[in-house]
C-alpha cells in the first residue's frame, strides 16, 4: 500500500497565491465585467530589456546550430555566468569569492524550499513573523515543523521573532535555542530592511551559537539607499554562517524565464551526529547534481546579458520604474492618513489596514469597492494580521489607477 507523506496534511489550507487567486476567479466569474487591477502577488510587468532579448535570441541561434550546439550544462551553471556575478555582485563589493562557490539554479523559491533538505530532521528553525510562507511549508513538508496548533495559529516546532510597526520591523535575537534562520531582507512581504549593524548582530549570533542564516536576498537590486546592506557577506565573518540566495526574477523580469543562484561559502560548516563539521558546499553540490539538470544555456546567456554595461543600464531603468510606482503608491496611501511602511529599498508596500478592518477584509473591501487585488497580510503569519501588502510591480497606468479608485474608497 502507498502511503502518502503525512507531513503535507499538516499544511495549513492552500499556498497563499493560490488562494488569493480562487478569491479572485470567483469574484470574476460573479462580476464578468469587472477591470481587475492585480497588485497582488510580486509578479513583474514590464518586459525582458532588450540587452537580455538580444543575448536570448543569440543562445537560441547557437542551439540551432550543429557546431554551437550544447546538450547537458554543469548542474551548478555556466562558468561564463558564474564568473560575471562574482565579478559585479561580489567583487565589486569587496567579496571574494570561489567560482564552486556559487550554485546557478531555476529560481530562489526552489533554493530557499530545497536548502532544507541538508539539515538535520531535528533542526530548530527561526522564521521571521509575518514572513514568505515557502520558509514555514517547506519546513512543514520535510516534517521539522510539528504540529500546527489553532488557537496560536503557529506550528509548534517553529519559533517566530516578531516583526511590526512598534518595534520598526527590525526582529530581535532568539531567546530560545534554534539552529536554522530564515532572513529574508530587503523583507517580503514588509518591503524593510536591516542596518549593517544590526544585520551583524545576527551573524554574530550565528557564529556563537552554530546556527546557519539562510539569507535571502531576491529582492537586492531595489535596495536605493546607501547604507543598506548589498550582501550578508558584507558582514565579517557571515561566510562562516550564511547561504545566500539571489535571484534574476525581480532584478531582471525573469519571472517567467526562470534564473537564480545561489552562494554556499566552503568556509560554511554544519555538524554531524558525532559532532564533526561538515562543508555544506558540498553537501548542496551533491544534492543539486542529484535532483536538479541545470539551467538552460539559452537562460544563461540571456542572464549574462544583465552584467553588460549596456545591461546593467536597462536593468536600473527597470528598477527605477518600479521604484516610482512604490513612491507613488506610498506617498498616495499616506496622504489618505494610511500608515504605510516598505516601499523606499523594497517593491513592497506594507500597510496598517484602516478602521482595524482584519487583512482579509481588507482584500474583500478593495476587491469589491475597488476591483483592486492585493495580499493580505495574515497570509505571511499571524503577525500580518491587520496589514495588507500591496506590490510595485504593476504597470504605471494600473498603479494610478488603482490609486485613484482607493482615493474613492471611504476609508
Ligand atoms: C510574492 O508575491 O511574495 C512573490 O511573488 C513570491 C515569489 O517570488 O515566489
Amino acid at each position: 500500500m502507498a502511503k502518502i507523506n503525512g507531513n503535507y496534511l499538516e499544511l495549513q489550507g492552500s499556498y497563499l497565491f493560490a488562494e488569493i487567486a480562487k478569491r479572485r476567479t470567483k469574484f470574476m466569474s460573479e462580476n464578468p465585467g469587472a477591470d481587475i487591477i492585480s497588485l497582488g502577488i510580486g509578479d513583474v510587468t514590464r518586459p525582458l530589456t532588450p540587452a537580455v532579448v538580444s543575448s536570448l535570441h543569440a543562445g537560441v541561434d547557437e542551439m540551432s546550430n550543429e557546431k554551437t550546439f550544447r546538450g547537458y550544462g554543469p548542474e551548478q551553471g555556466y562558468d561564463f555566468l558564474i564568473e560575471t556575478i562574482i565579478e559585479h555582485d561580489y567583487k565589486a563589493r569587496g567579496i571574494s569569492l570561489e567560482k564552486n562557490e556559487v550554485f546557478v539554479s531555476d529560481g530562489s523559491k526552489c533554493d530557499v524550499g530545497n536548502i532544507q533538505e541538508i539539515f538535520s530532521q531535528d533542526s530548530i528553525v527561526a522564521v521571521m513573523d509575518p514572513v514568505y510562507p515557502v520558509y514555514v511549508d517547506s519546513n512543514v513538508m520535510a516534517g521539522r515543523a510539528g504540529h500546527f496548533n489553532p488557537e496560536t495559529k503557529r506550528y509548534d516546532g517553529i519559533v517566530y521573532i516578531p516583526t511590526h510597526a512598534e518595534n520598526q520591523f527590525i526582529p530581535s535575537l532568539p531567546t530560545q535555542k534554534v539552529d536554522l534562520i530564515y532572513l529574508c531582507y530587503p523583507n517580503n512581504p514588509t518591503g524593510m530592511t536591516l542596518s549593517k549593524e544590526e544585520l551583524k548582530k545576527w551573524v554574530d549570533y550565528a557564529r556563537d551559537n552554530k546556527c546557519v542564516i539562510l539569507y535571502d536576498s531576491a529582492y537586492e537590486a531595489y535596495i536605493q539607499e546607501e547604507d543598506v546592506p548589498h550582501s550578508i557577506y558584507e558582514v565579517e565573518g557571515a561566510k562562516e554562517v550564511a547561504i545566500e540566495f539571489r535571484s534574476f526574477s525581480k532584478t531582471a523580469g525573469f519571472t517567467g524565464v526562470r534564473c537564480a543562484y545561489t552562494v554556499v561559502p566552503r568556509e560554511l560548516k554544519a555538524y554531524d551526529e558525532s559532532g564533526n563539521a561538515v562543508a555544506l558546499n558540498d553537501l548542496w553540490n551533491r544534492r543539486q547534481t542529484t535532483k536538479f539538470n541545470g539551467v538552460s544555456y539559452i537562460t544563461q546567456v540571456g542572464a549574462a546579458a544583465v552584467y553588460t554595461e549596456e545591461g546593467r543600464q536597462q536593468i536600473k531603468q527597470l528598477v527605477d520604474y518600479y521604484m516610482t510606482n512604490a513612491k507613488m503608491i506610498r506617498d498616495g496611501l499616506a496622504s489618505l492618513g494610511l500608515e504605510v511602511f516598505g516601499g523606499v529599498n523594497a517593491p513592497y508596500i506594507w500597510l496598517k489596514t484602516p478602521n482595524g478592518l482584519s487583512s482579509w477584509e481588507f482584500f474583500d473591501k478593495l476587491l469589491t469597492e475597488a476591483n483592486i487585488v492585493g495580499t493580505p497580510g495574515v497570509g505571511f503569519g499571524r503577525n500580518g494580521e491587520g496589514y495588507f501588502r500591496l506590490t510595485a510591480f504593476g504597470s504605471r497606468e494600473n498603479t494610478q489607477r488603482a490609486l485613484e479608485r482607493i482615493n474613492k474608497l471611504s476609508l
